[in-house]
């Protein structure tokens, strides 16, 4: 028998080996970022186009590469940043594999431009699955431009397992966010086809966490900071008030390093207890430093877990970090004047406080939500509440202003009917109060209507009662309005008098824009205006003027929460989200009209019984069966 085993050619090694690392184009833009970080620049600029599938290229003003570096640096397990074991654990830079740009050029066409600043001609090198095609000396500014093209052209299989250009550019965004974080003090800048959509200028750590998530937090921001022998954190934490339903703006670093840590968020969650809702999620940024030889961060290099030799020690410090951080600022309040600098200039902070400015002040609105935002224990009211109390309180006031003013109500007749006018979200009743209709074949007693828990209505039915879940019947009805609407029966949009601009974080922009078509026949008249500005020109008129703002951000956290899911197309995300997002909640009271129009609707749908994620909407109990629990 012949030998059989053989050596591997290159090329199919680190085809092979380059999966472990390169798994799509984010993970590229990972890596080389990486790079111009650990090169030292100031100035890195990410261009992707296609999502990166395309194109990933990232140029810096860093240290550049010598000629032999430049080409050395494509080969597997080369790299500048380590030469001993010992190194590992007193690592200072992002990379120490020398994987990364081997793995590209295993699965990519490469190009790359690089220059130090001593020489006089920098390097152009070419490769393309691992085979070097051209080098030539080239003219080229200090630093280094990677370029990384049509990503998987060698390997289709893997380039069929890519996702749609959305979601890899989600991706993307995602780890730019990641590098940009941990380093403000290095200008970043992302352009998609060629458009910009981040330009985040040098600053601290605070300016840069308004850049990307956007300046609702501005001024909202707890600043973290303890110093012990065994680790140091800092970093911020959003106030209370500006948690939120989802999940997301929540950032781990570890030595600079982004990492995912499910017991450390526990941590976060832990000193936030009873501070914001619990199915809230508060924004944090935080930061920690300790001796590499503490941590393990030689784990894979696509995985952002991460090995603490006491986790429990660093759990404790977080908790308490924190919660000394909250209670400090929920005692003194503190204006934000680094941040803005035009405060400075206000009349406010110029001009001395007289009496009757006092007066003023202490009476306007702003003024009372600010010391009353101020308490730590204040908790914002959820914008859907209110939002379902406000379209039902003028059909509610009618009703009762009738009874005070001595009106006839006939029940029973088609003028009772018509007297009732629930705001658009609820469309009329279009039937007689009757004492009894026939819905879905099934006769429910609308007058036995009773709710209870404020989350439940018992309704009383020839065979027994059903047990209606107020918020899941709600999200069913909404639900198939708005299949409905998209497909041909628009909802009715109701033009603002005066159109609010909402600005978004530069990642939101992308998802609203993708979106927009969708949402005008759900009721949303948005126009793009300037960059990350949209202009809110009308909305359904069950969303009340002045909170359009809260109801589409409200509706993008909730729509972001979804897009974890893939089987669902964009539109169907964008139904459930705003199905989820408008309904009633549990723990809503409810009057008997509400009640009597929820229950119509319901059982006017072509799947009263669950909500669009599968959940019961009613459960029916047999009167046989009570009979039975009592011996009859
Ligand atoms: N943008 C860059 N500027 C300067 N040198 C770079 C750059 N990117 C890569 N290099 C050099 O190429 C080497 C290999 O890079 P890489 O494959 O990412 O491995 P690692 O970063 O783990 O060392 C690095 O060690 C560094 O010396
Ligand atoms: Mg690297």
């Amino acid at each position: 028998m012949p030998d059989i085993i053989q050596l591997l050619p290159d090329n199919i090694a680190n085809q092979i080996a380059a999966g472990e690392v390169i798994q799509r184009p984010a993970s590229a833009v990972k890596e080389l970022l990486e790079n111009a970080v650990d090169a030292g620049a100031t100035d890195i600029q990410l261009i992707v186009n296609d999502a990166g599938k395309a194109l990933v290229q990232v140029i810096d003003n860093g240290k550049g590469m010598s000629e032999t570096d430049a080409r050395m640096s494509f080969e597997r397990h080369a790299t500048s940043k380590i030469k001993n074991i010992d190194d590992l654990f007193h690592i200072k830079t992002m990379g120490f594999r020398g994987e990364a740009l081997a793995s590209i050029a295993a699965v990519a066409q490469v190009e790359l431009k690089t220059r130090k600043e001593a020489d006089t001609t920098g390097t152009f090198i070419e490769i393309d699955n691992s085979t070097v095609k051209k080098q030539e000396p080239i003219a080229w500014q200090q630093g280094t431009s990677i370029a990384m093209k049509n990503l998987f052209f060698n390997v289709p299989a893997r380039r069929n397992f890519l996702k749609t250009n959305a979601a890899e550019l989600r991706c993307i965004i995602d780890e730019f966010i990641r590098v940009a974080m941990s380093f403000p003090d290095i200008l970043f800048t992302l352009t998609s086809n060629g458009q910009q959509v981040f330009n985040l200028e040098r600053g601290n750590l605070k300016q840069r966490i308004v850049q990307i998530l956007g300046n609702n937090y501005s001024a909202k921001l707890v600043t973290i900071q303890e110093q012990s022998d065994y680790m140091n954190i800092y970093g911020f934490v959003g106030k209370p008030e500006t948690a939120k339903k989802t999940r997301g703006d929540q950032y781990f670093f570890v030595n600079n390093r982004f990492i995912k840590s499910a017991y450390l968020n526990h941590a976060m969650m832990n000193a936030f207890e009873g501070m914001i809702a619990k199915d809230s999620f508060p924004m944090y940024t935080l930061f920690m430093e300790l001796d590499p030889a503490l941590v393990d961060i030689n784990v894979h290099p696509t995985k952002q877990e991460i090995k603490f030799e006491d986790e429990k020690i660093v759990y404790a410090f977080i908790r308490s970090a924190v919660k000394h951080a909250l209670a400090q600022f929920s005692i003194t309040p503190t204006l934000d004047f680094e941040l803005d600098a035009s405060i400075q200039q206000l009349d406010a902070v110029a001009k001395p406080f007289t009496d009757d400015k006092k007066a003023a002040a202490a009476s306007s609105s702003l003024y009372n939500t600010f010391t009353q935002k101020n308490q730590a224990h204040f908790i914002e009211k959820k914008s859907e509440l209110k939002h379902w109390k406000d379209f039902y309180e003028p059909a509610a006031k009618t009703f009762e202003q009738k009874a005070v003013d001595g009106e006839q109500e006939t029940v029973g007749g088609e003028q009772r009917a018509a007297s009732f006018e629930p705001a658009a979200a609820f469309k009329p009743l279009g039937v007689s109060y009757e004492q009894k209709n026939s819905l879905h074949g099934v006769t429910v007693d609308l007058h036995s209507l009773v709710q209870i828990h404020n989350s439940y209505i018992i309704v009383q039915n020839d065979e027994g009662y059903l047990l209606i879940h107020q918020q899941n019947a709600h999200e069913r009805v909404l639900y198939e309005r708005f299949i409905k609407a998209t497909n041909g029966k628009p909802i009715a949009i109701q033009q603002s008098l005066f159109p609010v601009t909402i600005e978004l974080a530069a990642a939101d922009v992308a998802l609203l824009s993708e979106l927009l078509p969708d949402l005008h026949y759900l009721g949303y008249h948005i126009e793009p205006f300037g960059k990350q500005t949209f202009l809110v020109q009308g909305t359904p008129a069950d969303v009340h003027q002045g909170s359009e703002k809260t109801a589409i951000e409200k509706m993008l956290e909730q729509y972001k929460h979804f897009s974890t899911d893939l089987k669902y197309s964009k539109r169907e995300k964008l139904l459930r989200s705003l199905a989820w997002q408008q309904s009633i909640k549990a723990g809503t009271a409810l009057t008997l009209k509400e009640m009597n129009t929820l229950i119509y609707d319901l059982f006017q749908c072509d799947a009263p019984n669950i909500t669009p994620n599968g959940k019961p909407a009613y459960t029916a109990f047999k009167k046989s069966e009570l009979d039975k629990l009592f011996g009859r």
